[in-house]
């Protein structure tokens, strides 16, 4: 048996997004939580995939849910993903509740949206991996959320020369690109920030 601390700092080394899984109850009461297992599993048809512990106070109504929605959350929505992280309160108080065309409750602002029918409920150990058929999305250019080490993040793309060279961080030199001292001390202050 691995040390488990050990086994979820590794896992925790594969940087994902954030989504909340949002679905209604049999009496019509919204549910959702937040979720980072998402994963894209099929284009044609197009199929994605979640899993829920079992320890979920939620997994009685996704279990039935015949529509569930997944929306990944924009780089503004922290307070949301933390809201909708903690169990036993009211999550939904304040959002205005409209649903998606699917039947589940649509949350605003994310950068993405998918709405789906359940399809699938497999077997995952001490989590239930729910995998659904896309019927609906939605997407705006939005930053996405970022979850990583169990740590918020936001993307950084990978600068190209042109780019640093455009920025005064790098020089055209006969050896190549080259960091101007401008460049140098900018790094040096992102891997400080980034260590922290
Ligand atoms: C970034 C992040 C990702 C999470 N991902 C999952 C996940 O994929 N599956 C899961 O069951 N819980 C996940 N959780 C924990 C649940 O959001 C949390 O336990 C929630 O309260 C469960 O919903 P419940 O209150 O209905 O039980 C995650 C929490 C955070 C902060």
């Amino acid at each position: 048996m691995f040390d488990p601390i050990a086994f979820r700092s590794a896992l925790g080394s594969f940087a994902t997004g954030v989504t909340i899984v949002t679905a209604r109850d049999a009496s019509g009461a919204p549910v959702g939580l937040t979720a980072n297992s998402f994963n894209s599993v099929s284009l044609d048809p197009p199929m994605v995939l979640w899993s829920l512990s079992l320890h979920s106070g939620s997994l009685p109504v996704f279990r039935d849910a015949q529509n569930w929605a997944v929306h990944v959350l924009a780089a503004d929505q922290q307070a949301m993903s933390d809201r909708f992280a903690t169990p036993a309160i009211d999550k939904f108080e304040g959002l205005s509740l409209g649903d998606g065309p699917e039947g589940a409750p649509l949350i605003e602002g994310c950068a993405a949206r998918f709405g789906c029918r359940a399809r699938f409920e497999y077997e995952g150990g001490d989590h239930a991996i729910f995998l659904g058929e896309v019927v609906d999305f939605d997407r705006r250019e939005a930053e996405p959320l970022i979850y990583h080490g169990g740590q918020y993040g936001r993307i950084m793309r990978a600068p190209t020369g042109a780019d640093l060279e455009r920025e005064g961080l790098a020089e055209d030199t006969a050896a190549g690109l080259s960091l101007t001292d401008r460049g140098r001390d900018l790094l040096r202050a992102l891997e400080r920030v980034a260590k922290r």
